[in-house]
């Protein structure tokens, strides 16, 4: 008789955005008069830039002629993606990354998922608390859990680090040596992130312990402050000791396109084996290839006109995300993030958890959002608000939650 791997009987029945569709659907199923606004998933509303459905038309066009036609794609990605990439997101920074080390996918999310095959399972993971959920059920799924704690909901085998108010939702190096370090910076979900003279310190910490730091840019285009840096590798080492994961999701619309990229350094190595020949043996034999049509749009962010109008597009939400910090103040609540990433962090009233919170904002006010414990433990008493809506709808839910 076969078995399972058992590991997924120690995850939650379903993923946390999956388990927030899934309750939503069933309130508007009973309450079909409702209009309910959702600011939960941060899924984005604009449609895509002119100039990158000019690059699709163009490229499925392409497809339809025997002699432009293509097939599987190469299974790193284009070379005209790849240099672009590299020009564009490190070297016009002064960051030392070359074609080579970067690895077209289908997104951050799977890549984020995918990358821990390279580690030993007995390799100990420290991750951010509150965090992204995927870092930590991937894990789970390859078995990096030791056992469940039910009081404090943590495993044994993760390190937690908690990042809430009290430490301005920053790190703190754990007293446990980790070998993956997970940071996403700006951070999902409180909406805050490091100076560059704190992640260099990560950096530094890294080495020296030699461990790997696991880096998700997702939301790096909504930097606005001069001090955050816009990729690890702009810190001195990070070569040695960082993976970097980008997703084209937010910066340029494409939840529903799917592409993204991770670089692994030639200089990242375990004694003499190379975690980039290692990551190219593993992309080359579980994955085909981005699409060409999704590339040759990848490559239309890099232009000009595609600057100047995801520009545009990142304002927009940024401006959702001003008015619901401004506007969450207003009401009497206390509100974090904003500022450099599209999600604002507040705080539920005093007495409400996080699911009751979610409960009640949903019943009163038919506004969804994301309970912070959903992201681990240090994340109960936070409630989590995207900026991705359109900007009517965000102004409509602060008039409903104004009005509680
Ligand atoms: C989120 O809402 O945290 C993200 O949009 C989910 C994702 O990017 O997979």
């Amino acid at each position: 008789m076969f078995k399972v791997n058992e590991n997924f009987q120690k995850l939650p029945g379903s993923y946390l955005f999956s388990t927030i569709a899934k309750k939503v659907n069933e309130y508007q199923a009973a309450h079909p008069e409702k209009s309910i606004i959702r600011l939960g998933i941060g899924d984005v509303t604009q449609p895509l830039a002119p100039v990158i459905i000019e690059a699709l038309h163009k490229a499925v066009d392409e497809m339809g002629h025997a002699e432009t036609f293509r097939g599987y794609a190469p299974d790193l990605g284009y070379d005209f993606l790849r240099n672009a990439i590299a020009k564009n997101d490190y070297q016009d920074r002064g960051c030392d990354v070359s074609p080579d080390e970067i690895f077209v996918s289908d997104g951050a999310k799977s890549d984020s998922a995918n990358i821990q095959e390279l580690f030993d399972t007995r390799c100990r993971i420290a991750v951010c608390d509150p965090v992204y959920p995927v870092y930590v059920d991937s894990n789970v799924m390859a078995g990096r859990t030791g056992t469940y704690d039910y009081d404090s909901e943590t495993w044994s085998d993760v390190i937690y680090m908690p990042c809430i108010a009290e430490n301005g939702f920053v790190p703190e190096y754990p007293k446990e040596t980790p070998d993956m370090i997970y940071l996403c910076l700006p951070n999902n979900p409180t909406g805050t992130t490091l100076t560059k003279a704190q992640l260099q310190g990560w950096v530094d910490y890294a080495n020296k312990v030699g461990a790997v730091i696991l880096y998700d840019g997702a939301y790096e285009a909504y930097i606005s402050e001069d001090d955050v840096p816009h990729s690890i590798y702009e810190c001195e080492g990070a070569r040695t000791c960082a993976i970097e994961l980008k997703s084209f999701s937010k910066n340029a619309g494409f939840t529903g396109v799917r592409l993204g990229y991770t670089v692994v350094p030639k200089d990242l190595k375990c004694g003499d084996v190379s975690l980039n020949a290692m990551w190219a043996r593993r992309h080359g034999t579980k994955f085909n290839g981005a699409p060409y049509i999704v590339q040759r749009a990848g490559e239309a962010v890099y232009s000009d006109e595609g600057k100047a109008q995801l520009k545009e597009q990142v304002a927009y939400y940024m401006r959702n995300a001003s008015a619901i910090k401004q506007g969450l103040t207003e009401a009497g609540f206390t509100a974090f993030g904003g500022v450099n990433a599209p999600y604002i962090w507040m705080k539920t009233p005093e007495g409400m958890t996080s699911w009751e919170f979610f409960d009640y904002l949903l019943d009163t006010a038919n506004v969804v959002g994301t309970p912070g414990s959903g992201f681990g433990p240090s994340g109960e008493g936070y409630f989590r608000l995207t900026a991705f809506g359109t900007y009517e709808n965000t102004l409509a839910a602060l008039e409903r939650i104004k009005n509680l």
